[in-house]
Formats: structure tokens, C-alpha cells, sequence
């Protein structure tokens, strides 16, 4: 079947203010979740489902990024001196996996804002976004699953997971008409309800299929909570035009942009690892029996 997603965004410019003062001077998305950066998780996932152009949305202070998927060639040099050639494929290969783009988001006015910024980029062609705070383990890439959801209807498909109703005031809420197993045709929106007000349970995880409709949306968005232009005001907005779908996907996700969520993608990852993962595995024990 013919890939009809090839570009993708991801919108880096913000503050990080919730892995302060970690991210004081570095950029969030450079974190290792063990011992990759927290974004480059996200540049697989895109690339596994077969994005071909990544656009970084940046700010001052992520220039770490830019470096990261650039050549290295003094330490390449070095490590060919030193015969390291697992390192050197390793080092080099984070720079050739795609193409990538950058822009610059001179203030952090929002997500919306950071979105808005891909719109030459796009050049009216379907595309992902993907907020690196967000990473999920799953067998089928989840912008993979969501363009399955995609090529079905035509229309933009936002990734959701079912939240305890005790937590829908953490998160965007989606309310909808359930036409699928995992898939509903979105009426509205919400910013954070209060549980008692929450329309539903499902909870916008930061995985986008958008169209082109949305710039003209988020041209027209005025900032919304935090004084912030919102994506999900812009998505409200879109639902006048066009029909917006939630897609329930199949993994685990991790917040890695606030500190539990990072420390346990850590903690999970590193299990997961063949070199490393016995060895976490008996300490954890050893340590929480400690704790007893
Ligand atoms: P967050 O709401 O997590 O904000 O943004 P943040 O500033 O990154 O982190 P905290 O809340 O201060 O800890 C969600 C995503 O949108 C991007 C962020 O980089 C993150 O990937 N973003 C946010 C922008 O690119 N520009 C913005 O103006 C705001």
C-alpha cells in the first residue's frame, strides 16, 4: 500500500518548565531514556511509519537538537582513529535516518502557534504531529495505527487513551460518537474538565493526523488557557468544516515531559533491554526490599 504520509512535525520550542531545573540549560527532548534522547524515540516512531521529512519547530536553547541529528565530525574522526566502528555507525546513523527541516519559533506563544509555523512546509499535503513529552512502546508504530484510521476516512485523527474519570482534569477530553472498536467521530472538545463536568473519559495524547485546514483554523485562534494559542481551540474550530476522529491506540505511553513519566520510561526501557534489563530487574528488588 502507498504511504500517503511522508511529513511529519515536531514542535520542540517550548519551556519545559515541569524538568526544571534539568532543563534549565538543555533541551527536555534531549533527556536520555536510558541512553537515547528522549526525541529521537519519536524520529523512529515517525520513521516507522513511514514518514520521509521531519520538521523540528525549535526555539532559542534547543540548538542541542539541531547538533544531535547533524554530523559529528571531529568525534567520528576520532572514534575511526580509535577503530570504534560500532560507536561510528551508531554516531553516524542518527544523522542519515531522514531528512530533516527546522524552523524557528521566535516566542513560545503555543502549541498552536508552533503547529501554525509548519504551514510552508505542508504545503497542503497530510501530516503528523508528534510532541516528543510523549512516548509510546507499542508494536505497530502509533502514527502508523492512526494512518490506517486515516486512509479510511480522509479526515484528522487525534490519538487518545482512556483515562481514569478521576484524571480528566490533567488533560485535553475528547466527546464523540463511537463508530469503531477504537475509533470515534469527534463532537467537541475540552480543555481539562473537572471530572464532574468531563464529557467523556478519552485523553488527547500528543499524536496528530492533520490537513492543510488546520492553518486556517489556527490563523483564526485567539490564545486560549495560559494565554497560549491552543491546538485543540484550532481543532474545535475545524470541527465546523470537517469531521475529526479519535483513535484509541494500541500501546503504553509515558509522560516523559514531568518527572514520574520520565523516570519510569527509564525504568521501563532499561527492562526491556537485553544488556541491561536483568541486572535493573535485581536491583529494584533488591532496593525495594530494602524498603519494606
Ligand atoms: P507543553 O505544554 O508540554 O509545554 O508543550 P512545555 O513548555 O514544553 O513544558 P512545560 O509544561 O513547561 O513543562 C507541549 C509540546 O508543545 C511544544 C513543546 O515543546 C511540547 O513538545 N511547544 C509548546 C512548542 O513547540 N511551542 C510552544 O509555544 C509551546
Amino acid at each position: 500500500m502507498k504511504n500517503i504520509l511522508k511529513k511529519a512535525v515536531i514542535p520542540v520550542a517550548g519551556w519545559g518548565t515541569r524538568l526544571l531545573p534539568a532543563t534549565k540549560s538543555q533541551p527536555k527532548e534531549m533527556l536520555p531514556i536510558v541512553d537515547k534522547p528522549a526525541v529521537q524515540y519519536v524520529v523512529e516512531e515517525a520513521i516507522n511509519s513511514g514518514i520521509e521529512d521531519i520538521l523540528f519547530v525549535t526555539g532559542r536553547g534547543k540548538r542541542a537538537i539541531e547538533d544531535y541529528f547533524d554530523y559529528a565530525i571531529e568525534l567520528e574522526k576520532e572514534l575511526e582513529e580509535k577503530g570504534k566502528t560500532d560507536l561510528l555507525q551508531v554516531v553516524r546513523g542518527i544523522s542519515e535516518m531522514v531528512k530533516f527541516f527546522y524552523v524557528r519559533q521566535k516566542i513560545a506563544k503555543g502549541l498552536g502557534d508552533a503547529v501554525f509555523h509548519a504551514k510552508d512546509f505542508v504545503n497542503n499535503e497530510p501530516f503528523g504531529v508528534l510532541l516528543a513529552d510523549d512516548i509510546i512502546d507499542s508494536q505497530t508504530p502509533c502514527l502508523k495505527q492512526m494512518e490506517e484510521v486515516f486512509e479510511r476516512y480522509h479526515s484528522p485523527v487525534i490519538a487518545v487513551m482512556e483515562v481514569p474519570e478521576s484524571e480528566t482534569y490533567l488533560y485535553g477530553i475528547v466527546s464523540g460518537e463511537r463508530i469503531e472498536h477504537n475509533t470515534y467521530r469527534v463532537n467537541d472538545l475540552v480543555e481539562k474538565p473537572d471530572p464532574a463536568y468531563a464529557p467523556s473519559n478519552l485523553a488527547i495524547v500528543g499524536r496528530y493526523i492533520l490537513d492543510s485546514k488546520i492553518f486556517n483554523a489556527l490563523q483564526n485562534t485567539l490564545p486560549g488557557k495560559g494565554g497560549e494559542i491552543q491546538l485543540t481551540d484550532a481543532i474545535r474550530d475545524l470541527l465546523q468544516e470537517e469531521e475529526v476522529y479519535a483513535y484509541i491506540f494500541e500501546g503504553n505511553r509515558f509522560d516523559v515531559g514531568e518527572k514520574e513519566g520520565f523516570l519510569k520510561a527509564n525504568i521501563a526501557f532499561a527492562l526491556k533491554r537485553k544488556d541491561l534489563g536483568e541486572e535493573i530487574k535485581k536491583y529494584i528488588k533488591e532496593i525495594t526490599e530494602t524498603l519494606d
